[in-house]
């Protein structure tokens, strides 16, 4: 399943490091999860997945057949047990951990639940990352953009700016940069985290998020409903962040990391539904807080690792209203997501 000659090396990524690789991937039956079990194992690396199983149906998971290319091993981060038996399986040279509680409205049903998987799920893969037979040559941790205290000024964060967190989940994500922190600084562990934004792409099913909403809507034959359409994110296409957590785990960097759209490419919500075609109306109702202001420097990505975001929001748009188009078609869409992994590497 390679990529042809051409399709990485411009991404500054080695096929030859990646070739073998044995890699252990959480959150790999989930959106972001699965396109990069898909994208390591064109690489060429040995990829073992660990989570829970796919929580909407359809899923990403089941749909790109993603099982076919990674080992899964299920399982849950808040029982440290499991996750040392995969990591002791595994015998990974990298981990990648993606796996978490990801939604802001669900953080504020479940906050407990949410610090639980968030937080010390983290602790619990660092911990066994730690205790590893042989010690792994790099650990990347995916947190957010939410994980910054969030004064809602009119200035993109930098990486060094306080961690904070409005609600249950970027506090946790908060919570998450602390943990891999302590880890990297009391262990010597080569661990990273990637800091990014809102993403879009096919495959991503899940409740309360623009993108899969307005999916539903268009397939309902209804408007959008938009809670917040003037609210401001930082969007890209799920392979510009992807792409930044290769580049980490392939350079064994450490720190924190952002990954961001250029700071002009920051779009309202209403920007997003007009460019997908697709009708909205407000729905004002009684929502918890969202911050209103998010926007990243991703400066140190690019000068210090060589990272940019290949696809602008609106390439991003269309490869994401290709790949659903698809779906609504009953066409494969693993050929389609393949596809659109090689000619993120080609542009
Ligand atoms: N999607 C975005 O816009 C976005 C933006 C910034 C950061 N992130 C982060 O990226 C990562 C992946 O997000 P996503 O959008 O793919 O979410 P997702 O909900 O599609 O996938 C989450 C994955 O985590 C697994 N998981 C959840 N709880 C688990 C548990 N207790 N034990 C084991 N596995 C568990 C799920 O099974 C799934 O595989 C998360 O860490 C999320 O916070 C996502």
């Amino acid at each position: 399943m390679g990529l042809r000659e051409g399709a990485v090396e411009g991404l500054g990524l080695d096929r030859s490091i990646w070739s073998g690789r044995r890699v252990l991937l959480t959150g790999h039956t989930g959106f972001k999860g699965g396109w990069l079990a898909l994208w390591l194992a064109t690489l060429g690396a040995e990829v073992t997945g660990f989570s829970r199983s796919p929580s909407t149906a359809p899923s990403l998971f089941e749909l790109g057949r993603v099982g076919d290319d990674v080992r899964t091993v299920e399982g849950d981060v808040r029982d440290f047990e499991s996750v040392r038996r995969a990591v002791d399986a595994a015998s990974p040279d990298v981990v990648l951990h993606l796996a978490a509680q990801p939604l802001v409205r669900l953080s504020y049903e479940e906050p407990v639940a949410t610090y639980d998987i968030n937080v010390m799920g983290t602790a619990n893969v660092l911990e066994a990352a730690r205790l590893a037979a042989s010690p792994l040559q790099s650990v990347v941790v995916v947190t957010s953009d939410k994980c910054y205290l969030n004064p809602e000024r009119d200035k993109p964060f930098v990486e060094g700016d306080p961690l904070g967190g409005h609600d249950p989940y970027s506090s946790s994500k908060a919570g998450a940069e602390l943990v891999s922190a302590a880890y990297r600084d009391s262990y010597e562990m080569p661990i990273a985290t990637g800091r990014a934004g809102n993403v879009i792409g096919g495959g991503d099913f899940s409740p309360d998020r623009l993108v899969p909403d307005a999916m539903r809507a268009v397939a309902a034959g209804e408007p959008l409903r938009v809670r917040n359409p003037d609210a401001i994110r930082p969007w890209q296409h799920v392979l510009c962040s992807l792409h930044g957590y290769l580049l980490l785990a392939q350079r064994a960097e450490r720190g924190p990391w952002n990954f961001g759209p250029d700071v002009d490419e920051a779009r309202p919500v209403r920007w997003v539904a007009e460019r997908l075609g697709v009708e909205w109306k407000s729905d004002p109702g009684d929502h918890p807080h969202e911050a209103h202001f998010l926007k990243l420097d991703s400066t140190k990505a690019h000068t210090q690792l060589g990272w940019s975001p290949r696809w602008d929001l609106e390439r991003g748009l269309d490869a994401t209203a290709e790949w659903y188009a698809a779906h609504r078609e009953g066409r494969d869409v693993r050929q389609v997501l393949l596809g659109q992994i090689e000619a993120y590497g080609g542009s």
